[in-house]
Parts: structure tokens; sequence; C-alpha cells
């Protein structure tokens, strides 16, 4: 089924956001099949935020991902990366609308929280960027019946 990277920024590790965050897509019924706490490199920052190169503000980016330790994973489900973007709101926290993570949760666009790929051709190059083979797990979710029809 459809794959999708997302990862708790250093601010929300840092604000004790975790089960808040991971909650929220536990309770939407998507599947979580790879979890990992890790304190990214900058080569990893820039190869992540690779698109963005050429922006004034990808140096500063790339330092604030790589300042303090993540949480990324892989979280499968219906439409997950277009799902996923929209529980997470819009780039701008205060363009994002309540009962978004963002919205919720944050009030500036350098510290939002929550990555979210966004598309499924980006979802699967970030999974092979942030895990190794064998960190992903895919398996049967016992409540799937109950959640999909
Ligand atoms: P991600 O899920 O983190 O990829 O955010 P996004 O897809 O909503 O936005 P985008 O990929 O365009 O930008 C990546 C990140 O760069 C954002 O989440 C912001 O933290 C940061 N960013 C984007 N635009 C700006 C900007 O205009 N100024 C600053 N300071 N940071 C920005
Ligand atoms: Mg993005």
């Amino acid at each position: 089924s459809e794959r999708s990277f997302i990862m708790i920024k250093p601010d929300g590790v840092q604000r004790n956001l975790v089960s808040e965050i991971i909650g929220r897509f536990e309770r939407r019924g998507y599947k979580l099949c790879g979890l990992k706490m890790v304190q990214p490199t900058r080569q990893l920052a820039e190869s992540h935020y690779a698109d963005l190169s050429e922006r004034p503000f990808f140096g500063d980016l790339c330092t604030f991902l790589s300042s303090s330790p993540v949480v990324a994973m892989v979280w499968a489900g219906a439409d997950v990366v277009k799902q996923g973007r929209t529980m997470i709101g819009a780039t701008d926290p205060l363009k994002s609308a309540p009962g978004t993570i963002r919205g919720d949760l944050a009030l500036v666009t350098g510290k939002n929280v929550i990555h979210g790929s966004d598309s499924c051709e980006n979802a699967e190059k970030e999974i092979a960027l942030w895990f190794k083979d064998g960190e992903v797990c895919n398996y049967e979710q016992v409540t799937a019946p109950w959640i999909y029809e």
C-alpha cells in the first residue's frame, strides 16, 4: 500500500510532541512501518532538502534539522501521502487550519514541528534515504478489516 515518510523535527522532539503526533496517525488508521530516533548529520539534512538548495533559507534549515534528534517514520495506508500533508497543514503554521498538526502545535515556518512527503515518488526516495533495508517492516495490520471496507 501507499507509504509516506513522516518526520518529527527537532522542535517537535524537544517540545515532547512525539506521542501527540504519532497518536494522530495511529488513530486515523494508518500503519506504522518504520520508526527511529536519529540526530541527522548535516549531509543527511542537505540530501533530504536537496530540492531547496537554491533557497536563501537552505543553510539555516539544514543547521536546524541537524541540531538535535528527530523521529523518522514510515506510515502506510490509503492515500497517506496526501492525507498526511492535510493532517500536517500548511508550511506556515499561521496559515494552517485548527485541527492540523501545525495549526494546533506550531507558530512559525522555521519551527513547524513535522515533515511529510509531498508525493509518492518523493516518499519512496526519502524512505530510501533515511532507512536501510530491513529497518522498514511490512506486516499485516490485524485491525485492517475494521478500518477498510
Ligand atoms: P516539509 O514537510 O518540512 O518539507 O515542509 P513543506 O513541504 O510544508 O515545505 P517546503 O518543502 O517548501 O519547505 C521545507 C521546510 O523549509 C519547511 O517546512 C520550513 O521549515 C522551511 N521553509 C520553507 N519555506 C521557508 C521560508 O520561506 N522561510 C524559512 N525560513 N523557512 C522556510
Ligand atoms: Mg516539503
